[in-house]
């Protein structure tokens, strides 16, 4: 393979883990093998500066940045540490440090990897004037009122020897136990569970409500002091002393002397990390003195005077018992393996989704493989790896299923993905009985008294064959269920009765439209206001309101076009289930630009474009894709078009940036 084909093949690869991490927040690899593939990538554009690209995700420096915060430049830019993943390489780190530094005598800080998210505090005089998040390294994100919330950071310094300008940076953590309280309460509410507790801090800093970020139980521990005038030559003691100035700071820091003690530190808290109340995820190394580390310098990237030691991933080596293939409300197949139980990080672990069929091919299991299961920073098991070595003679390659599993249907394979779905929308058992447990999930219609096991019972009985047959059910037909008492079945009764009332919003998310989440049914119920409406609106119209896309859009436009699901419907509204917005409400907030059509070009920094289409509909305009005779203006954000901008002076249409468009809309 050419150095130009690995490259490129090594940029999808990364790609494709970079989406599952950040879009889907469902990684499939570990830190350290994506770090492994980061790296080959790094060293063959170095090697080769030929193949290299402006768009390589080698380039791309991690961003955080939201809309809706203010941003500030840092001071000092905040740098990242390089990874180590073994003893060699902190002993290549300590003979490189004694190299730069000539044989001068130094000592090591130990220190713990908090899994959290930085911060950088400002203090002027004594007093907190700013919290800025890492952002892309250079600017960050303004969320002093968020931090304020965090009981254990000090407003104002205590004690004494404080610089006048000091910069204070740290982790923002959410302790094991908030963590699991939250995701407890999400998991009752039926909201999307964090993958772990940095997740959810990072989460929690970004909220813009600091009231709900005070009850999330945050804390921050700080491990960095900057300023001209700092009180001691060396990090250890400035450490201390910002101890005495009211920071958290841990009690784990030590000093080290020579490369066994660094060991030695290695070999306690790799497994004495389990035993703290917060998530780590390594340990740091930083040269003492300051002036050693001024010597040391930095790279582009991150200090020579640091280093991190990232924990090996727990991991199990377990057998395959088989592969199970699910299927979900919407007829996604997903392969999940059985495996023989196996304790990892405490718990027991007796399957892990394999995801889809590519995951799933390359990792190429054989029946009753060994398979490597690891938990990492995250709380779901995922497989890594199969232990070749290990399968057995005769074992055969474990096939996708091309039919459905549960009702038999050949599988179709949905266009461009990786997925494949069962098209038996209202015959396959697993689907129907999905919709109804969605249907009465307490986000949606909130029928209580519903489990899992009854919707099953419903299903399996022929009661229940779709969403509308719910409002048929009765104490009666109830009551002749097996385990069903008449207290058991008034409940229900009375949850269906008043599921009438609940809020059009959550009716059409209650639908299982595929691909219309809980934000895009409040969009579309907002913008449309009844479901005559829906069901009838043009894709133009579709694709205009916020967060509905070109694939959301089709997906509207094809379940009703399904003379199944419109009978569904129509029986709903029957039954007296909510079918429109409440009278009064209305989906427009000013005439402003009645009768105006507006163009947009460019990129914004108050709103994003698609923000921007919402507010010239809600202000009563219309969007122009292009720039015509028939443009009333042209809302143009930076870098718009060339072309546009010779056609707009052509035509003598007036362009009008952001805060002059904002300035026209009504308070
Ligand atoms: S020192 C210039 N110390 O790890 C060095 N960082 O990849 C500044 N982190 O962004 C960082 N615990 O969020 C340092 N004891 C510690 C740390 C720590 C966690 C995080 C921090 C930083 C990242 C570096």
């Amino acid at each position: 393979m050419s150095p130009q084909q690995r490259a490129e093949e090594l940029r999808r690869i990364i790609n494709a883990h970079n989406y599952r991490y950040y879009v889907l927040n469902d990684p499939t690899v570990s830190d350290r093998d994506f770090d492994r593939l980061l790296k080959e990538l790094e060293q063959l554009e170095k090697e080769h500066p030929e193949v290299d690209d402006p768009l390589s995700p080698t380039h791309r420096v991690g961003s955080d940045l939201t809309k809706g915060f203010e941003q500030a430049l840092h001071i000092r830019p905040m740098l990242s540490l390089g990874n180590t993943y073994s003893i060699e390489e902190v002993d290549a780190f300590f003979n490189r440090v004694k190299e730069g530094l000539e044989g001068e005598q130094f000592q090591i800080v130990g220190e713990m990897k908090f899994d959290g998210t930085s911060i950088s505090l400002i203090y002027e005089d004594g007093r907190l004037v700013r919290a800025v998040t890492r952002g892309d390294g250079t600017r960050g994100d303004i969320v002093t009122d968020n931090i304020k919330t965090i009981r254990s950071i000090p407003l104002t310094l205590q004690g004494e020897g404080w610089p006048r300008n000091l910069e204070i940076r740290g982790e923002v953590l959410l302790p094991w136990k908030e963590f699991e309280r939250l995701n407890a309460e999400r998991a009752f509410n039926e909201e999307p569970l964090f993958a772990n507790p940095r997740n959810a801090a990072s989460g929690t800093l970004k909220l813009l409500d600091p009231k709900e970020v005070s009850k999330r139980g945050l804390d921050a521990i700080f491990y960095y002091v900057l300023g001209d005038t700092l009180p001691y030559d060396n990090h250890y003691d400035n450490l201390m002393a910002a101890r005495s100035w009211g920071f958290k700071v841990s009690e784990h820091v030590r000093l080290l002397d020579s490369l066994e003690q660094v060991n030695e530190y290695i070999t306690y808290w790799d497994t004495g990390r389990k035993a703290l109340p917060v998530a780590t995820d390594g340990l740091v190394f930083k040269v003492n003195s300051l002036k050693q580390q001024l010597n040391l310098g930095f790279t582009a990237k991150s200090p020579r005077w640091a280093i991190a030691y990232k924990f090996p991933a727990e991991r199990a080596l377990t057998r395959l018992r088989y592969v199970s293939f699910e299927v979900g409300r919407m007829g996604l197949i997903t392969p999940v393996s059985n495996l023989e139980p196996v304790l990892l990080s405490g718990t027991v672990v007796k399957r892990a989704s394999l995801h889809n069929q590519d995951i799933m091919q390359r990792l190429d299991l054989h029946e009753h493989d060994m398979l490597w299961v690891e938990k990492g920073g995250e709380i779901i098991p995922k497989i890594t790896g199969v232990d070749e070595a290990q399968r057995l003679p005769d074992a055969q390659r474990v096939q996708f299923v091309t039919q459905c599993p549960s009702c038999g249907t050949p599988l179709v394979r949905i266009e461009g993905e990786a997925a494949w779905i069962c098209p038996n929308k209202s015959g396959c058992v697993p689907q129907i009985a999905g919709r109804i447990e969605h249907f009465v999930g307490r986000r949606m219609m909130n029928i209580e008294g519903i489990g899992e096991e009854m919707v099953m019972q419903l299903v399996t009985t022929g009661l229940v064959k779709d969403i509308a047959d719910i409002y048929d059910l009765t104490v009666e037909k109830l009551t002749a269920l097996e385990g069903v008492a008449d207290k058991g079945a008034n409940r229900i009764i009375k949850g269906i009765d008043e599921s009438r009332q609940v809020p059009f919003e959550r009716v059409v998310y209650a639908l299982s439209i595929p691909y219309v989440g809980e934000t895009g049914s409040k969009k579309l119920a907002r913008a449309l206001g009844d479901i005559d409406t829906i069901a009838t609106a043009p894709y133009e119209r579709l694709v205009e309101i916020e967060d509905i896309g070109p694939r959301i859009a089709e997906s509207i436009i094809q379940y009703f076009g399904n003379q199944e699901n419109r009978i569904i419907i129509d029986r709903l509204r029957q039954a007296g289930v909510q079918m429109a917005m409440p009278a009064g409400h209305d989906t427009s907030l000013s005439d402003t630009f009645a009768g105006k059509t507006i163009v947009i070009s460019g990129t914004f920094t108050h709103h994003s474009r698609d923000e921007y289409k919402a507010i010239i509909e809600a202000h009563g305009g219309k969007n122009g894709s292009s720039v015509s005779k028939n443009t009333d203006f042209i809302l143009a954000g930076d870098n718009m078009g060339p072309a546009k901008l010779q056609k707009a002076e052509k035509l003598g249409v007036p362009v009008i940036d952001e805060d002059a468009f904002l300035a026209m809309l009504p308070n």
